[in-house]
């Protein structure tokens, strides 16, 4: 079943049925501050950091789900209602929701009365955007009453929700004339307010959220919005709330638009004040000023409409599959800009307190983001690398605000440094910003210790060689990209975590096949910048130590008919038919596959069979078979999810592309494509009831065969998996893959595309690619044309910037 549909041309999902599976959210903003908000206008707004800088609250996995949000209540005669359905649930005559980038609009009508709601976060604004517009569509007057309404979090998302023995006590509001300013803290440590306004006089407002609803009444039925009265409370502590309340009259055809706006603002500390006790409002007043009219308002939305127009059109596609193209030209996209601006941070999976900015997640992202704004990837490669140690190890996140790694993870998982070599490398080939490894960068942003960029590649490949086991294979410390693959942690503590604990690892004999075949694919990247950079001998070592682990992988790697996954804490194989449970994996086949490791001796081939005999399924790749069945106190959290969840034989999107570019690596199309479309959320629309999670975008995890409901998804948004379905599709399906020298093309398709074209901004000019199939192949390019003229190899050389190019392929 189906709850709404795709408007490609404008862009956006339109959600028709409010009753989705699960709430289908979207994302406002791409900067600094930033909301969540679900088809039924619930969720919350941040600025920069989820934890520690929350502005409005949101209940979690409440009763009933999605509990908070912006709320409009329209009363007229007797009835109330909200145009988002929510939180009063009164049936609606009309109802829609459309997700676009970085904007939603609902509308709701009842009674001959239209309530659109725009929310958008305009660019290099600190404040959301709530353009109401109320049209009477009937043939009388209308007077009705509307109430807006947002609770207010105490910043600290975290202490918000324990420490009310403190908090009951503190909350501080400041009301002027249409505007409500949020000020808790701000007589003490903090320089930071917020407030929520709306461009009209208001006929009354309420900030106590008792008063507001009544103390013992939800969302969906507030005391003075059923009475029609506000009651025009000032908050002392408890529970600050803002609400503003305004009469309207409509005559017959007319509308009305109102404006609000939610924002946030700082202020030096000698700024502070504008009397004794009066914030300094300034700043807010300004921002208001910019968004106090229609005119002022439709400009912002266009902008913001330009803005992605402009970033879209780095990479269009145009094959014979209409719901791959919307995915790869719109939704991917767009997905890879929300994980790059949040790692996994704040979803309605990741409640915005547990996560920071991920090493290992943050530097993936990259690869599906780089194209879009090169500028903000080389910022976010220097944030990340600041937080690395000297001897390559890191901090395994990394708190936003602060851009200091977060002492209570820690670090110690062996694959992290890696990935800053996969992300630092892709930004050079997309830019050819080489200056880029001279930029000065600390180790655990500690001031004086700054090395070039590069140096910190090489603590990044020198920590693997340094920490290698028993068959001279990676050491997994406390896990690898698998977090849940804990060799060292030997818990029987339900209250210690599976990730942070190392209750052994003196004497470890735990070694990744998945970090050796990451290294090896990581190691002749780096060598080949060596290269570039004139550093023959470094790259020389660096190849050396490849080779020594393809040999090690196929010496102690390989089980017969696949790569193992990894050796335990006692030496034993993990991933081997010679186990009961667990017996193949799919990381580490994966890896070795992209690797090419044994391709000659036709062991990439057999892994990759292996891979489809035992771990594919219907909806998609499981990680790992047979599933485990019960906790294995040596592997860890793997052991710890019922079968078919999770790290536990679920599908876990984020690999799956692995396999993929293994399956183009030996030239099969066919099963890279049919393993590409499993998973793609555009493909699965019709069993959104199974599926539960949004149409539009990635989720981590899709059920598995094992699974009491197998084809189930969860944790959409924030998952590796978008960047690595674009990096997929983009450079090894489709095959427009950016090199140091040029775009190198290399598609990898099914037999049954006849062509495809793809529009690619690279280096300033465009690239206008065709490719042509005639003979029905999978790979394999015949002959390139650049504007008519042959090339002999595949490379598409750079052009004078602003240049256009017409590129003819043929398979
Ligand atoms: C984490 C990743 C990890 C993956 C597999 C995700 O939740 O963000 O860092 O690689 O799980 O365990």
């Amino acid at each position: 079943m189906q709850y709404g549909f795709f408007d490609d041309v404008r862009r956006e999902y339109v959600i028709t049925n409010p009753r989705t599976p699960w709430p289908w959210i979207n994302y406002l903003g791409n900067e600094d501050f930033f909301s969540l908000i679900s088809n039924t206008a619930g969720g919350y707004s941040f600025y920069k950091d989820a934890k520690f800088r929350r502005l409005t609250r949101y209940r979690y996995n409440n009763v009933p789900m999605d509990s908070g949000g912006r709320y409009f209540y329209i009363r007229e005669g007797g009835s109330v209602w909200s145009p988002g359905w929510k939180p009063c649930k009164t049936d609606l005559e009309y109802y829609e929701c459309r997700h676009g980038m970085g904007y939603t609009r609902i509308t709701g009508l009842k009674n001959n009365l239209e309530a659109e709601l725009l929310f958008f976060v305009p660019l290099q604004t600190r404040a959301e955007v709530q353009k109401v517009t109320l049209r009477n569509t009937s043939r009388e007057t209308k007077k009705l009453q509307l109430f807006s309404f947002v609770e207010w979090c105490l910043w600290n998302a975290a202490t918000d929700m324990e420490n009310f023995q403190r908090n009951f006590s503190t909350g501080e509001v400041e009301v002027e004339g249409s505007v409500i300013y949020h000020k808790t803290e701000y007589r003490e440590r903090r320089n930071h307010y917020a407030y929520y306004s709306v461009n009209q006089p208001v006929q009354g407002f309420d900030t106590d959220r008792e008063s507001f609803f009544g103390l013992y009444n939800g969302f969906d039925d507030p005391q003075t919005v059923r009475e029609g009265k506000p009651r025009n409370t000032v908050a002392h502590g408890w529970s600050p709330i803002a609400s503003h309340y305004l009469e309207v009259e409509l005559e017959p055809g007319n509308s009305r638009e109102l404006i609000f706006l939610l924002g946030y603002e700082e202020n030096e500390p000698e700024e502070k004040w504008e009397s004794k006790g009066i914030i300094n409002k300034s700043k807010a007043r300004e921002t208001i000023s910019r968004f106090n009219s229609v005119e002022k308002v439709d400009n912002a939305f266009a902008a913001l409409r330009a803005y992605w127009d402009q970033l879209l059109g780095n990479f269009r596609v145009k094959t014979e599959e209409e719901k791959l193209d919307r995915m790869v030209n719109i939704w991917n996209q767009y997905q890879c800009m929300i994980t790059f601006c949040f790692s996994r941070s704040a979803s309605y999976f990741e409640s915005g307190i547990g996560r920071g900015m991920g090493f290992r997640d943050s530097n993936q992202d990259l690869i599906g983001f780089v194209h879009q704004i090169p500028e903000r990837a080389r910022e976010r490669i220097i944030d990340i690398a600041s937080t690395q140690f000297p001897d390559g190890s890191c901090y395994h996140q990394y708190q936003p605000l602060t851009k200091k790694g977060n002492n209570e993870i820690g670090g110690g998982f062996n694959d992290d440094p890696l990935w800053l070599i996969l992300g630092t490398t892709a930004y050079i080939k997309e830019t050819g910003d080489f200056g880029i490894l001279d930029a000065a960068v600390p180790f655990d942003n500690e001031p004086g210790s700054e090395v070039p960029l590069f140096d910190h590649l090489t603590v990044s490949f020198d920590h693997v060689i340094n920490n290698r086991g028993p068959h001279g294979l990676p050491l997994i410390g406390r896990a690898d990209w698998n977090d849940c693959l804990n060799l060292n942690c030997f818990s029987d503590d339900p209250n210690e975590s599976f990730q942070t604990t190392e209750n052994r690892s003196e004497g470890s004999k735990a070694e990744s096949l998945m970090i050796a075949g990451l290294f090896v694919v990581c190691g002749r990247d780096y060598a080949e910048l060596c290269r570039r950079l004139g550093k023959i001998e470094e790259a020389r070592r660096v190849l050396t130590h490849v080779d020594r682990m393809v040999e090690a992988i196929k010496q102690h790697g390989w089980d017969g008919e696949w790569f193992l996954r990894a050796y335990d804490y006692f030496g034993n194989k993990i991933g081997s038919k010679e186990n009961e449970e667990g017996q193949i994996f799919i990381e580490s086949n994966g890896w070795c596959s992209m690797a090419g490791i044994g391709l000659e001796e036709g062991m990439t081939e057999k892994a990759l069979n292996a891979v489809k005999e035992r771990l594919d399924c219907e909806h998609g790749i499981v990680l790992n078979n047979p599933a485990y069945s019960q906790y294995y106190i040596e592997y860890g959290e793997i052991s710890s999810y019922p079968p078919g969840y999770k790290e536990n034989a679920g599908i876990f999107c984020h690999n799956n592309p692995w396999i993929i570019i293994g399956e183009t690596v030996l030239g099969r199309g066919d099963r890279a494509w049919e393993y590409f479309r499993k998973i793609c959320p555009s493909y699965s629309e019709a069993i959104s009831d199974l599926h539960k999670v949004e149409p539009y975008v990635y989720a981590q995890m899709i059920a598995g065969k094992d699974a009491f409901r197998p084809g189930e998804a969860k944790n959409s948004w924030l998952t590796g998996t978008a960047a690595w379905n674009f990096y997929t599709i983009s450079q090894y399906i489709l095959g427009i893959r950016p090199s140091y020298d040029g775009l190198i093309i290399d598609p990898c398709i099914p037999p049954e595309w006849e062509h495809y074209r793809v529009t690619r901004r690279f280096r300033g000019s465009t690239y206008h690619i065709t490719v042509k199939n005639p003979e029905r192949r999978m790979k394999g390019v015949k002959a390139i044309t650049l504007n008519g003229e042959p090339i002999t190899d595949n490379v598409v050389p750079l052009l004078p910037a602003g240049s256009e190019c017409e590129v003819e392929v043929t398979l």
